[in-house]
Protein backbone atom coordinates (compact mmCIF):
# COMPACT_ATOMS: atom_id res chain seq x y z
CA UNK A 1 0.00 0.00 0.00
CA UNK A 2 1.24 3.35 -0.98
CA UNK A 3 1.60 5.08 2.35
CA UNK A 4 4.88 5.58 3.30
CA UNK A 5 6.20 9.39 3.83
CA UNK A 6 9.61 8.55 2.18
CA UNK A 7 11.99 6.52 0.61
CA UNK A 8 16.04 5.97 0.74
CA UNK A 9 17.82 4.16 -1.78
CA UNK A 10 21.49 3.52 -0.58
CA UNK A 11 22.11 1.78 3.10
CA UNK A 12 25.66 2.44 3.40
CA UNK A 13 26.26 4.75 7.31
CA UNK A 14 24.99 8.02 6.19
CA UNK A 15 21.85 6.22 4.37
CA UNK A 16 20.87 4.20 6.99
CA UNK A 17 21.44 7.14 9.56
CA UNK A 18 19.36 9.24 7.47
CA UNK A 19 16.69 6.83 6.82
CA UNK A 20 16.22 6.55 10.95
CA UNK A 21 16.90 10.49 11.43
CA UNK A 22 13.72 11.00 8.89
CA UNK A 23 11.87 7.89 10.16
CA UNK A 24 12.69 8.96 14.01
CA UNK A 25 10.93 12.56 13.11
CA UNK A 26 7.59 10.77 12.10
CA UNK A 27 7.73 10.33 8.40
CA UNK A 28 7.54 6.27 7.62
CA UNK A 29 10.09 5.41 5.64
CA UNK A 30 11.07 2.56 2.83
CA UNK A 31 14.79 1.43 2.43
CA UNK A 32 16.15 -0.32 -0.05
CA UNK A 33 19.62 -1.66 -1.67
CA UNK A 34 21.33 -2.49 -4.36
CA UNK A 35 22.04 -5.84 -2.15
CA UNK A 36 18.86 -6.82 -0.40
CA UNK A 37 21.24 -8.54 2.62
CA UNK A 38 22.43 -5.51 3.65
CA UNK A 39 18.29 -4.44 3.73
CA UNK A 40 17.69 -7.17 6.13
CA UNK A 41 20.13 -6.69 8.33
CA UNK A 42 19.25 -3.27 8.83
CA UNK A 43 15.33 -4.20 9.36
CA UNK A 44 16.62 -7.05 12.01
CA UNK A 45 19.21 -4.59 13.65
CA UNK A 46 18.27 -0.73 13.78
CA UNK A 47 15.40 -0.50 12.27
CA UNK A 48 13.50 -3.12 14.55
CA UNK A 49 10.37 -2.17 15.88
CA UNK A 50 10.43 1.26 13.68
CA UNK A 51 8.18 2.28 11.27
CA UNK A 52 10.04 0.94 8.06
CA UNK A 53 9.91 -1.18 5.16
CA UNK A 54 12.62 -2.85 4.04
CA UNK A 55 12.11 -3.30 -0.16
CA UNK A 56 13.46 -6.12 -1.49
CA UNK A 57 12.67 -4.74 -5.77
CA UNK A 58 12.94 -1.38 -6.65
CA UNK A 59 9.39 -2.19 -8.00
CA UNK A 60 8.21 -2.54 -4.82
CA UNK A 61 9.97 0.58 -3.01
CA UNK A 62 8.35 2.91 -5.35
CA UNK A 63 5.42 1.25 -5.46
CA UNK A 64 5.07 1.92 -1.10
CA UNK A 65 5.89 5.30 -1.45
CA UNK A 66 2.94 7.92 -1.60
CA UNK A 67 2.48 10.60 -4.54
CA UNK A 68 4.72 12.64 -5.22
CA UNK A 69 7.33 11.04 -4.18
CA UNK A 70 10.31 11.53 -2.22
CA UNK A 71 12.79 9.35 -2.47
CA UNK A 72 16.58 10.19 -1.34
CA UNK A 73 19.57 8.76 -3.31
CA UNK A 74 22.73 8.32 -0.72
CA UNK A 75 24.67 6.61 -2.95
CA UNK A 76 28.88 7.22 -4.02
CA UNK A 77 28.54 10.13 -6.47
CA UNK A 78 29.19 9.75 -9.91
CA UNK A 79 27.93 7.19 -12.07
CA UNK A 80 25.73 4.90 -9.74
CA UNK A 81 24.01 7.95 -8.77
CA UNK A 82 23.18 8.25 -12.79
CA UNK A 83 22.41 4.24 -12.16
CA UNK A 84 20.16 4.67 -9.79
CA UNK A 85 17.83 7.47 -11.73
CA UNK A 86 17.96 5.31 -14.78
CA UNK A 87 16.58 2.43 -12.45
CA UNK A 88 13.91 4.91 -11.06
CA UNK A 89 12.82 6.67 -14.11
CA UNK A 90 10.17 4.59 -15.35
CA UNK A 91 8.97 3.30 -12.07
CA UNK A 92 8.04 7.11 -11.69
CA UNK A 93 5.38 9.47 -11.76
CA UNK A 94 5.42 12.91 -12.87
CA UNK A 95 5.84 15.45 -10.10
CA UNK A 96 8.02 13.15 -8.01
CA UNK A 97 11.11 14.08 -6.41
CA UNK A 98 14.11 12.13 -6.39
CA UNK A 99 16.83 14.25 -4.05
CA UNK A 100 20.40 13.10 -3.79
CA UNK A 101 22.21 13.51 -0.84
CA UNK A 102 25.51 12.87 -2.17
CA UNK A 103 28.86 14.71 -2.68
CA UNK A 104 28.12 14.80 -6.25
CA UNK A 105 29.68 17.59 -8.59
CA UNK A 106 27.63 20.16 -9.00
CA UNK A 107 27.56 20.12 -12.61
CA UNK A 108 26.14 16.55 -12.58
CA UNK A 109 23.24 17.76 -10.45
CA UNK A 110 22.98 20.84 -13.34
CA UNK A 111 22.63 18.24 -16.28
CA UNK A 112 20.31 15.79 -14.08
CA UNK A 113 18.08 18.30 -13.21
CA UNK A 114 17.75 19.43 -16.95
CA UNK A 115 17.50 15.75 -18.15
CA UNK A 116 14.97 15.11 -14.99
CA UNK A 117 12.93 18.27 -15.11
CA UNK A 118 12.22 17.79 -19.32
CA UNK A 119 10.53 14.52 -17.70
CA UNK A 120 8.70 15.39 -15.94
CA UNK A 121 10.25 14.81 -12.86
CA UNK A 122 11.74 16.75 -10.01
CA UNK A 123 15.15 16.65 -8.82
CA UNK A 124 16.80 18.65 -5.73
CA UNK A 125 20.81 17.90 -5.55
CA UNK A 126 20.67 18.51 -1.36
CA UNK A 127 24.58 18.92 0.20
CA UNK A 128 24.46 16.96 3.37
CA UNK A 129 27.29 17.87 5.75
CA UNK A 130 27.92 16.56 9.28
CA UNK A 131 29.37 12.72 8.91
CA UNK A 132 27.57 9.83 10.67
CA UNK A 133 27.03 11.49 13.98
CA UNK A 134 24.93 14.53 12.02
CA UNK A 135 23.14 12.17 9.69
CA UNK A 136 21.55 10.38 12.51
CA UNK A 137 21.04 13.82 15.00
CA UNK A 138 20.65 16.86 12.87
CA UNK A 139 23.31 17.23 9.66
CA UNK A 140 23.08 20.97 7.60
CA UNK A 141 21.26 20.56 4.35
CA UNK A 142 22.34 22.55 1.36
CA UNK A 143 19.55 21.29 -1.08
CA UNK A 144 18.90 22.75 -4.74
CA UNK A 145 16.51 23.04 -7.13
CA UNK A 146 13.34 24.76 -7.46
CA UNK A 147 11.77 26.45 -4.50
CA UNK A 148 8.19 24.55 -4.97
CA UNK A 149 10.08 20.84 -4.70
CA UNK A 150 11.83 22.44 -1.74
CA UNK A 151 8.61 23.60 -0.54
CA UNK A 152 7.33 20.14 -0.55
CA UNK A 153 10.16 18.46 1.05
CA UNK A 154 10.57 21.47 3.61
CA UNK A 155 8.50 19.67 6.84
CA UNK A 156 10.92 17.01 6.47
CA UNK A 157 13.69 18.63 5.88
CA UNK A 158 13.36 21.08 8.80
CA UNK A 159 12.42 18.47 11.48
CA UNK A 160 15.59 16.00 10.60
CA UNK A 161 18.50 19.21 10.38
CA UNK A 162 20.66 20.36 13.65
CA UNK A 163 18.51 23.06 15.37
CA UNK A 164 20.51 25.77 16.35
CA UNK A 165 19.24 29.25 18.22
CA UNK A 166 17.94 30.79 14.74
CA UNK A 167 15.90 28.16 13.23
CA UNK A 168 16.94 24.50 11.51
CA UNK A 169 20.20 24.42 9.42
CA UNK A 170 18.59 24.18 6.32
CA UNK A 171 17.29 26.61 3.61
CA UNK A 172 16.34 26.71 0.40
CA UNK A 173 19.97 27.21 -1.52
CA UNK A 174 18.61 27.84 -5.13
CA UNK A 175 17.94 26.58 -8.23
CA UNK A 176 19.92 23.61 -10.29
CA UNK A 177 23.39 22.33 -8.83
CA UNK A 178 23.55 25.78 -6.20
CA UNK A 179 23.41 22.84 -3.12
CA UNK A 180 25.84 21.21 -4.34
CA UNK A 181 28.21 24.10 -5.27
CA UNK A 182 27.32 25.60 -1.84
CA UNK A 183 28.39 22.10 -0.66
CA UNK A 184 31.70 21.69 -2.57
CA UNK A 185 32.53 25.46 -0.90
CA UNK A 186 31.80 24.32 2.16
CA UNK A 187 34.03 20.86 1.67
CA UNK A 188 36.90 23.51 0.27
CA UNK A 189 36.50 25.78 3.73
CA UNK A 190 36.79 22.59 5.61
CA UNK A 191 39.82 22.06 3.94
CA UNK A 192 41.14 25.08 4.83
CA UNK A 193 40.61 24.76 8.27
CA UNK A 194 41.70 21.64 8.46
CA UNK A 195 44.96 22.79 6.97
CA UNK A 196 45.21 26.06 9.20
CA UNK A 197 44.98 23.59 12.57
CA UNK A 198 47.25 21.46 11.32
CA UNK A 199 50.02 23.66 10.50
CA UNK A 200 48.99 25.23 14.11
CA UNK A 201 50.13 21.74 15.68
CA UNK A 202 53.01 21.68 13.57
CA UNK A 203 54.05 25.46 15.03
CA UNK A 204 53.37 24.37 18.77
CA UNK A 205 54.93 20.33 18.39
CA UNK A 206 58.05 21.51 15.93
CA UNK A 207 58.85 25.21 17.56
CA UNK A 208 57.71 24.91 21.26
CA UNK A 209 58.00 20.75 21.55
CA UNK A 210 54.71 20.39 22.96
CA UNK A 211 53.61 16.95 23.15
CA UNK A 212 50.12 15.58 22.96
CA UNK A 213 49.02 16.30 25.98
CA UNK A 214 50.27 19.87 26.13
CA UNK A 215 48.27 20.31 22.87
CA UNK A 216 45.11 18.42 23.84
CA UNK A 217 45.40 21.70 26.60
CA UNK A 218 46.15 24.10 24.79
CA UNK A 219 42.89 23.21 21.81
CA UNK A 220 40.79 22.79 24.78
CA UNK A 221 41.30 26.01 25.85
CA UNK A 222 41.36 27.92 22.52
CA UNK A 223 37.49 25.86 22.03
CA UNK A 224 36.73 27.62 25.20
CA UNK A 225 37.14 31.23 23.09
CA UNK A 226 34.41 33.03 21.24
CA UNK A 227 36.59 32.76 18.13
CA UNK A 228 37.65 29.57 17.77
CA UNK A 229 35.02 27.47 19.88
CA UNK A 230 34.31 24.63 16.93
CA UNK A 231 33.82 21.23 16.09
CA UNK A 232 36.74 21.28 14.67
CA UNK A 233 38.98 22.30 17.40
CA UNK A 234 36.92 20.25 19.38
CA UNK A 235 37.90 16.86 17.84
CA UNK A 236 41.80 18.24 17.48
CA UNK A 237 41.78 18.36 21.17
CA UNK A 238 40.08 15.05 21.63
CA UNK A 239 42.03 13.55 19.12
CA UNK A 240 45.28 14.62 20.84
CA UNK A 241 44.03 13.11 24.18
CA UNK A 242 43.64 9.80 22.83
CA UNK A 243 46.20 6.62 23.47
CA UNK A 244 46.49 3.74 21.64
CA UNK A 245 45.74 0.74 23.93
CA UNK A 246 48.42 -0.93 21.85
CA UNK A 247 51.50 1.12 22.14
CA UNK A 248 50.11 3.44 25.45
CA UNK A 249 51.85 6.21 22.92
CA UNK A 250 49.09 9.06 21.79
CA UNK A 251 47.71 7.65 18.47
CA UNK A 252 48.39 10.81 16.90
CA UNK A 253 52.16 10.09 16.73
CA UNK A 254 51.58 7.06 15.49
CA UNK A 255 49.68 8.00 11.98
CA UNK A 256 51.27 8.09 9.04
CA UNK A 257 51.63 11.81 7.39
CA UNK A 258 49.39 11.05 4.30
CA UNK A 259 46.38 12.29 3.86
CA UNK A 260 43.54 11.60 1.97
CA UNK A 261 40.79 13.38 -0.35
CA UNK A 262 38.17 12.55 -2.12
CA UNK A 263 37.92 15.20 -4.44
CA UNK A 264 35.57 17.72 -3.08
CA UNK A 265 38.25 20.16 -1.85
CA UNK A 266 40.32 19.97 -5.41
CA UNK A 267 36.79 20.61 -7.31
CA UNK A 268 36.24 24.37 -5.31
CA UNK A 269 39.86 25.02 -6.44
CA UNK A 270 39.73 24.54 -10.06
CA UNK A 271 35.81 26.18 -9.90
CA UNK A 272 37.85 29.06 -8.24
CA UNK A 273 40.18 29.24 -10.93
CA UNK A 274 37.30 28.74 -13.96
CA UNK A 275 35.60 32.06 -12.20
CA UNK A 276 38.82 33.89 -11.47
CA UNK A 277 38.42 34.20 -7.78
CA UNK A 278 41.71 33.93 -5.76
CA UNK A 279 41.02 31.02 -3.27
CA UNK A 280 44.98 30.54 -2.20
CA UNK A 281 44.16 29.14 1.64
CA UNK A 282 42.16 26.58 -0.08
CA UNK A 283 44.14 25.69 -2.87
CA UNK A 284 47.00 25.49 -0.41
CA UNK A 285 45.23 23.24 1.81
CA UNK A 286 44.96 21.09 -1.41
CA UNK A 287 48.17 21.16 -2.46
CA UNK A 288 49.40 20.60 1.49
CA UNK A 289 47.02 17.32 1.07
CA UNK A 290 49.01 16.64 -2.21
CA UNK A 291 52.81 17.04 -1.06
CA UNK A 292 51.79 15.35 2.33
CA UNK A 293 51.07 12.04 0.26
CA UNK A 294 54.68 12.12 -1.55
CA UNK A 295 55.88 10.46 1.76
CA UNK A 296 58.85 8.30 0.51
CA UNK A 297 59.57 11.04 -1.44
CA UNK A 298 60.30 13.16 1.39
CA UNK A 299 61.60 10.86 3.60
CA UNK A 300 64.68 10.48 0.99
CA UNK A 301 64.42 14.57 0.22
CA UNK A 302 64.82 15.05 3.89
CA UNK A 303 68.14 13.19 4.24
CA UNK A 304 69.60 15.87 1.57
CA UNK A 305 68.15 19.16 1.77
CA UNK A 306 69.02 20.70 4.99
CA UNK A 307 66.72 23.60 6.45
CA UNK A 308 68.07 26.28 9.05
CA UNK A 309 69.13 25.17 12.32
CA UNK A 310 68.03 28.24 14.38
CA UNK A 311 66.34 27.20 17.65
CA UNK A 312 63.24 29.72 19.25
CA UNK A 313 64.44 31.55 22.28
CA UNK A 314 60.76 33.34 22.67
CA UNK A 315 58.30 33.50 25.36
CA UNK A 316 56.65 29.90 24.87
CA UNK A 317 53.36 31.11 26.38
CA UNK A 318 53.16 34.14 23.94
CA UNK A 319 53.85 32.12 21.41
CA UNK A 320 50.94 29.98 22.01
CA UNK A 321 48.88 32.90 22.11
CA UNK A 322 50.49 34.48 18.39
CA UNK A 323 49.60 31.28 16.83
CA UNK A 324 46.07 31.54 18.02
CA UNK A 325 45.61 34.85 16.74
CA UNK A 326 47.21 33.51 13.15
CA UNK A 327 44.94 30.71 13.10
CA UNK A 328 42.18 33.05 13.86
CA UNK A 329 43.27 35.70 11.42
CA UNK A 330 44.23 33.15 8.14
CA UNK A 331 40.95 31.41 9.13
CA UNK A 332 39.00 34.82 8.49
CA UNK A 333 41.22 35.00 5.03
CA UNK A 334 39.93 31.47 4.17
CA UNK A 335 36.54 32.37 4.61
CA UNK A 336 36.73 35.32 2.78
CA UNK A 337 37.85 33.31 -0.08
CA UNK A 338 34.95 31.11 -0.07
CA UNK A 339 32.07 33.52 0.09
CA UNK A 340 33.89 35.42 -2.68
CA UNK A 341 33.90 32.49 -4.30
CA UNK A 342 29.96 32.04 -3.33
CA UNK A 343 29.36 35.73 -4.12
CA UNK A 344 30.72 34.86 -8.08
CA UNK A 345 29.14 31.69 -8.67
CA UNK A 346 25.80 33.07 -7.66
CA UNK A 347 26.40 35.77 -10.16
CA UNK A 348 27.68 33.66 -12.99
CA UNK A 349 25.22 30.92 -12.66
CA UNK A 350 22.40 32.85 -11.03
CA UNK A 351 22.18 31.11 -8.02
CA UNK A 352 20.82 34.02 -6.06
CA UNK A 353 22.69 32.73 -3.05
CA UNK A 354 21.57 34.44 0.88
CA UNK A 355 25.07 34.28 1.94
CA UNK A 356 23.37 35.46 5.89
CA UNK A 357 21.56 32.15 5.36
CA UNK A 358 23.70 29.97 4.46
CA UNK A 359 26.34 31.06 6.93
CA UNK A 360 23.36 30.10 9.38
CA UNK A 361 22.94 27.24 8.56
CA UNK A 362 26.22 25.98 8.75
CA UNK A 363 26.39 27.35 12.54
CA UNK A 364 25.05 23.86 13.50
CA UNK A 365 25.35 20.05 11.83
CA UNK A 366 27.90 20.91 9.52
CA UNK A 367 31.79 19.60 9.89
CA UNK A 368 32.22 23.77 10.14
CA UNK A 369 30.50 24.63 12.37
CA UNK A 370 31.90 27.19 14.74
CA UNK A 371 30.51 30.20 17.11
CA UNK A 372 32.24 32.32 14.46
CA UNK A 373 29.55 31.87 11.12
CA UNK A 374 27.26 34.15 13.66
CA UNK A 375 29.19 37.05 13.19
CA UNK A 376 29.78 36.10 9.08
CA UNK A 377 25.83 35.84 8.93
CA UNK A 378 25.29 38.97 10.95
CA UNK A 379 28.16 40.47 8.56
CA UNK A 380 26.33 39.77 5.56
CA UNK A 381 22.60 40.60 7.12
CA UNK A 382 24.20 44.11 7.43
CA UNK A 383 25.83 44.31 3.77
CA UNK A 384 24.18 41.62 1.66
CA UNK A 385 26.23 42.84 -1.02
CA UNK A 386 29.45 43.06 1.10
CA UNK A 387 32.41 42.13 -1.63
CA UNK A 388 34.56 40.62 0.65
CA UNK A 389 34.39 39.60 4.36
CA UNK A 390 37.54 41.38 4.83
CA UNK A 391 35.98 44.75 5.27
CA UNK A 392 32.98 43.63 7.47
CA UNK A 393 33.96 45.75 10.32
CA UNK A 394 34.20 42.95 12.79
CA UNK A 395 36.82 41.11 10.84
CA UNK A 396 38.70 44.15 9.77
CA UNK A 397 39.16 45.35 13.16
CA UNK A 398 39.62 42.31 14.47
CA UNK A 399 42.65 41.56 11.86
CA UNK A 400 44.15 45.54 12.21
CA UNK A 401 44.70 44.58 16.04
CA UNK A 402 46.19 41.50 15.33
CA UNK A 403 48.23 41.59 12.21
CA UNK A 404 51.29 41.77 13.97
CA UNK A 405 51.29 38.70 16.06
CA UNK A 406 50.19 37.03 12.58
CA UNK A 407 53.19 38.21 10.95
CA UNK A 408 55.38 37.28 13.39
CA UNK A 409 54.62 33.27 14.02
CA UNK A 410 54.99 33.46 10.19
CA UNK A 411 58.75 35.25 10.53
CA UNK A 412 59.38 32.57 13.17
CA UNK A 413 58.37 29.55 11.17
CA UNK A 414 60.25 30.80 7.90
CA UNK A 415 63.27 30.99 10.27
CA UNK A 416 63.23 28.33 11.43
CA UNK A 417 61.91 26.17 8.36
CA UNK A 418 58.46 25.20 9.53
CA UNK A 419 56.28 24.74 5.95
CA UNK A 420 53.19 26.94 6.65
CA UNK A 421 51.26 27.33 3.45
CA UNK A 422 48.05 27.76 4.11
CA UNK A 423 48.80 30.53 6.94
CA UNK A 424 51.65 31.88 4.13
CA UNK A 425 48.39 32.02 1.57
CA UNK A 426 46.54 33.52 3.75
CA UNK A 427 48.84 36.64 4.75
CA UNK A 428 49.64 36.90 1.14
CA UNK A 429 45.98 37.27 0.60
CA UNK A 430 45.09 39.91 2.93
CA UNK A 431 48.42 41.93 1.82
CA UNK A 432 47.77 41.52 -2.16
CA UNK A 433 43.97 42.69 -1.21
CA UNK A 434 45.06 45.76 0.73
CA UNK A 435 47.84 46.59 -1.74
CA UNK A 436 46.69 49.42 -4.55
CA UNK A 437 49.77 49.23 -6.67
CA UNK A 438 50.80 45.76 -7.40
CA UNK A 439 53.49 45.12 -9.34
CA UNK A 440 51.34 43.47 -12.21
CA UNK A 441 52.08 46.96 -14.22
CA UNK A 442 55.25 44.94 -14.93
CA UNK A 443 53.41 41.93 -15.82
CA UNK A 444 51.58 43.82 -18.46
CA UNK A 445 54.60 45.19 -19.78
CA UNK A 446 56.12 41.94 -20.46
CA UNK A 447 53.36 40.11 -21.89
CA UNK A 448 53.13 43.80 -24.41
CA UNK A 449 56.32 43.33 -25.31
CA UNK A 450 56.54 39.37 -26.45
CA UNK A 451 52.94 38.89 -27.71
CA UNK A 452 51.59 42.76 -28.28
CA UNK A 453 49.20 41.91 -25.72
CA UNK A 454 48.38 45.75 -25.04
CA UNK A 455 47.86 47.56 -21.79
CA UNK A 456 45.86 50.20 -20.02
CA UNK A 457 47.84 53.27 -18.96
CA UNK A 458 46.95 54.97 -15.29
CA UNK A 459 47.53 58.43 -16.89
CA UNK A 460 45.07 58.53 -19.82
CA UNK A 461 42.34 56.34 -21.28
CA UNK A 462 42.65 53.34 -24.41
CA UNK A 463 44.58 50.70 -25.07
CA UNK A 464 48.31 50.45 -26.04
CA UNK A 465 50.88 48.82 -27.69
CA UNK A 466 55.25 49.21 -27.64
CA UNK A 467 57.62 48.38 -29.26
CA UNK A 468 59.54 47.60 -26.25
CA UNK A 469 62.94 47.33 -28.54
CA UNK A 470 63.03 50.70 -29.98
CA UNK A 471 64.05 53.23 -27.54
CA UNK A 472 62.22 56.49 -28.03
CA UNK A 473 64.08 59.57 -28.18
CA UNK A 474 63.99 61.48 -25.14
CA UNK A 475 62.16 64.83 -25.02
CA UNK A 476 64.67 68.12 -25.63
CA UNK A 477 64.03 69.51 -22.48
C1 LIG B 1 30.86 16.70 5.53
C2 LIG B 1 32.15 16.19 5.00
C3 LIG B 1 31.92 14.95 4.20
C4 LIG B 1 33.15 14.11 3.97
C5 LIG B 1 34.13 14.77 3.08
C6 LIG B 1 35.53 14.32 3.34
O1 LIG B 1 30.58 17.84 5.25
O2 LIG B 1 30.18 15.96 6.24
O3 LIG B 1 32.76 17.15 4.19
O4 LIG B 1 31.25 15.33 3.03
O5 LIG B 1 33.71 13.78 5.17
O6 LIG B 1 33.77 14.42 1.78
O7 LIG B 1 36.24 14.72 2.26
P1 LIG B 1 37.69 14.23 1.93
O8 LIG B 1 37.67 12.73 1.91
O9 LIG B 1 37.93 14.81 0.58
O10 LIG B 1 38.57 14.77 3.00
Amino acid sequence: MAQQSFGLIGLAVMGENLALNVERNGFPTTVYNRSYEKTEQFMATRAQGRNFVGAKTIEEFVASLERPRRILIMVKAGKPVDAVIDQLKPLLDPGDIIIDGGNSLYEDTERRVQALEAAGFRFIGMGVSGGEEGALNGPSLMPGGTEASYEYLAPILTKIAAQVDDGPCVTYIGPGGAGHYVKMVHNGIEYGDMQLIAEAYDLLRSILGLNAQQLHEVFSEWNTTDELNSFLIEITADIFRYIDPDTQKPLVDLILDSAGQKGTGRWTVVSALEQGVPVPTITAAVNARIMSAYKAERVAASQQLTGPTARFDGDAKAFVNKVRDALYCSKICSYAQGMALLSKASQDFNYNLNLSEISRIWKGGCIIRAGFLNKIKSAFREQPQLPNLLLAPEFKQTILDRQQAWREVLVTANTMGIAVPAFSASLDYFDSYRTANLPQNLTQAQRDYFGAHTYERIDKPGSFHTEWTEIPEVAAR
